[in-house]
């Protein structure tokens, strides 16, 4: 009987990790074809395109368009909505001439399966190959599987130690946002459709109009000037500029949310409403109010900038722009000026956040100041 690897995911864009891991699935497990089957998603972003689903589909009839063996198909964009595993893979098999379908999965889906919907009726019918990564626990993974053959009786799941690219398709997007290049990391067809399409690009700008319809002038007028000198202190500096403005347009969105709580809420809608999951952008908005231990090179900028940007005018604001100005030392000028916040918050009667003395204690202990 025919054997089809069932492969699922967002694939925004495909990219060469999810081509390899397809190709070495089939070899290793034996499989005839291997279906790419783009999710629906919900277009709750104020960022994605409301044709998205059709680009994410087009990409990857490009990526495979060179290999006989690898399909695409849109049974889950054409239903729409959330789709449970068990009815792709009952659509498919009603398609036919399939034969066996065998779901491939990461390690992580293999520890939640049990609770799938409706398990026993996948657990009966299909076949699973799970994909082990260098950093998984290994032995949790295998005693989950073998549990899971106990519980299920009959039940095909391989477990596959497959190396996988740490390519990333969220790492990919911003990337190509920034202007820098994705060449080698999808396939070329891909790439002319990205650009060709104008997919992944105007983030800033959206940030942009995001903000002017959010703050009021005298608060827009502060963000500008962040995002002015966060690019400013991330050239620099050496943090990545793009990052940078994309913190600093975001990061005094949310204010209402008071003064301790607007960075965390801000970070968070970034996420929500943006699709962005990098780290350090998201850290950089948390933070910008507080500073923290270990804070990043990007997150210093952009701080920084919150304080010094040209519209500040308490007294020692333009000494404090000198001494950055003048410094080749990120950390120092970012502990002098926590410091010297924390000093003016008591000189004021008031006790500074304590993730901003530890922040102090961080540089102190660190750096020797
Ligand atoms: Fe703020
Ligand atoms: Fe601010």
């Amino acid at each position: 009987m025919k054997r089809a690897g069932v492969f699922g995911g967002s694939f925004d864009p495909v990219h060469t990790g999810h081509l390899l891991l397809a190709e070495q699935m089939a070899e290793e497990a034996g499989l005839d074809e291997v279906i790419f089957i783009p999710a629906f998603r919900s277009p709750f972003k104020l960022a994605s395109d409301p044709a998205e689903g059709e680009h994410r589909l087009r990409m990857l009839e490009l990526a495979v368009s060179s290999e006989p063996k690898f399909r695409v198909s849109d049974i889950e964009l054409r239903r729409g909505g959330a789709s449970y595993t068990s009815d792709t893979l009952d659509g498919l098999a009603a398609e036919g001439g399939h034969g066996e379908l065998f779901f491939i999965m990461g390690s992580d889906s293999l520890l939640g399966l049990d609770r799938w919907y409706r398990a026993d009726h996948l657990l009966k019918e299909y076949s699973f190959l799970v994909g082990l990564r260098k950093g998984d626990d290994e032995e949790e993974v295998r005693k989950k599987h073998a549990e899971l053959l106990g519980r299920f009786p009959g039940a095909r799941i391989r477990l596959l130690e497959i190396p996988e690219l740490e390519i990333s398709s969220s790492d990919l997007r911003l990337r190509h946002q920034a202007g820098r290049s994705l060449r080698y990391a999808v396939p070329d067809a891909v790439l002319e459709y990205i650009d060709a399409s104008g997919l992944y690009t105007g983030l800033l700008e959206k940030l942009e109009r995001f903000a002017e319809e959010r703050q009021n002038p005298h608060r827009l007028a502060h963000t500008r000037g962040v995002v002015e000198y966060a690019e400013k202190y991330a050239l620099k500096f050496g943090a990545d500029p793009f990052k940078a403005k994309a913190a600093a347009w975001f990061h005094d969105n949310y204010k209402e949310a008071g003064a301790l709580e607007h960075g965390p809420k801000a970070a968070e809608e970034l996420q929500r409403l943006f699709g962005i999951s990098d780290p350090d952008i998201l850290n950089a908005v948390r933070y910008h109010t507080t500073g923290r231990p270990g804070m990043s090179l990007l997150e210093i900028c952009v701080k920084m900038a919150d304080l010094l940007e040209p519209g500040r005018s308490y007294p020692e604001a333009q000494e404090l722009r000198e001494m950055v100005d003048a410094s080749d030392d990120p950390q120092r000028c970012m502990y002098e000026l926590i410091m010297r916040a924390n000093d003016s918050l008591y000189a004021k009667g008031k006790v500074p956040a304590k993730i901003s003395l530890d922040a102090v204690e961080y540089f102190r202990s660190k750096y020797g100041y």
